[in-house]
């Protein structure tokens, strides 16, 4: 039996606990509250960035959205995250990845409180995840893929799992988090520079694609019921389509879905978990910034 992964689905049932929590915060005064940065025009980081306003909506946190133009300056994006900091009505910051270039993002990422960092980009964020101190906050994106793989119940003590891609946002938190005492999962990383890339993949229990190439990971890299995340969100030209575009992951989908055990499609896989994760941190945010 080859399981589809629903995302969606998965994702709905943290948000019925966040519900709860969230309700017993109000209870007591507090609405947890997020501010996303935008700068620049990027259409894919605005369609996230309005995506994560609506969930807070939703959900009834307080949503600062900040959407600046691309000309904005290093010192201006300082002083607006500084503000955030001292905001006692925000509890996570969030600055959409990528800047235009003439943004140095790591000075950006550093001048955050690491305490209202929900991306969990920030060098003492990153740091406590590599040290197992749950006290830091975690990327969201690999917290969304663990918790798709623990609702699914892959077996992840001792398996084989090859990350693809050692991205910031993605493969490093993700390789960090899987290794972890308690998940205790045999990692791998291949990059660009990995040599025979086919080989591993194909012993691997789980492979988690995030590098950003539409359909990367073929069926002749997949082992037979191998478990099968699929980060990538790419968008490809298509004429047939009313936006003359459509979404399609790292994964070519068509041909894994016969071999693997598990799969996430994309849309509708590790996407809509990325902003339960964000919600979930910003909760959290606010528990630890008023000590409850
Ligand atoms: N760009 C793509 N993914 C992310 C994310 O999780 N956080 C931020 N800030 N930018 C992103």
């Amino acid at each position: 039996m080859r399981t589809i992964i629903d995302g969606r689905a998965i994702a709905e049932k943290v948000y019925t606990e966040l519900r709860g929590e969230i309700a017993d915060l109000k209870s007591r005064g507090l609405t947890p509250g997020l501010a996303v940065v935008l700068v620049g025009d990027n259409p894919a980081s605005r369609a996230y960035v309005r995506a994560k306003d609506k969930m807070c909506r939703e959900l009834g946190l307080h949503s600062v959205k900040l959407e600046l133009p691309a000309t904005t300056k290093q010192e201006e994006l300082l002083a607006r995250v500084d503000k955030l900091n001292h905001d006692p009505a925000v509890h996570g910051v969030l600055v959409q990845s990528p800047p235009p270039p003439h943004i140095d993002e790591v000075a950006i990422i550093r001048a955050l409180d690491p305490r209202k960092d929900v991306d969990g980009f920030h060098p003492l964020n990153v740091a406590k995840l590599a040290m197992g101190d749950n006290s830091g906050f975690v990327p969201c994106t690999p917290l969304g893929c663990l918790r798709l793989l623990r609702e699914t119940n892959v077996s992840l003590s001792g398996a084989n799992i090859v990350v693809l891609g050692r991205s910031m946002i993605v493969g490093k938190p993700m390789a960090l988090l899987l290794m972890q005492k308690g998940v205790d999962a045999t990692v791998t990383v291949v990059h660009s520079r990995t040599r025979n890339i086919g080989e591993v993949c194909r012993r691997a229990d789980v492979i988690i694609a995030a590098i950003g190439q539409p359909h990367f990971v073929k069926a002749d890299q997949v082992r037979e019921g191998a478990v099968v995340i699929d980060v990538g969100i790419n968008r490809v030209d298509d004429a047939g389509s009313e936006r003359g575009y459509r979404l399609v992951g790292d994964v070519d989908f068509d041909s894994v879905v016969k071999k693997a055990g598990a799969i996430t499609p994309v849309p509708g896989g590790v996407g809509p978990m990325t902003i339960a994760m964000l919600m979930a941190n910003t909760v959290k945010a606010c528990r630890m910034l008023n000590i409850l």
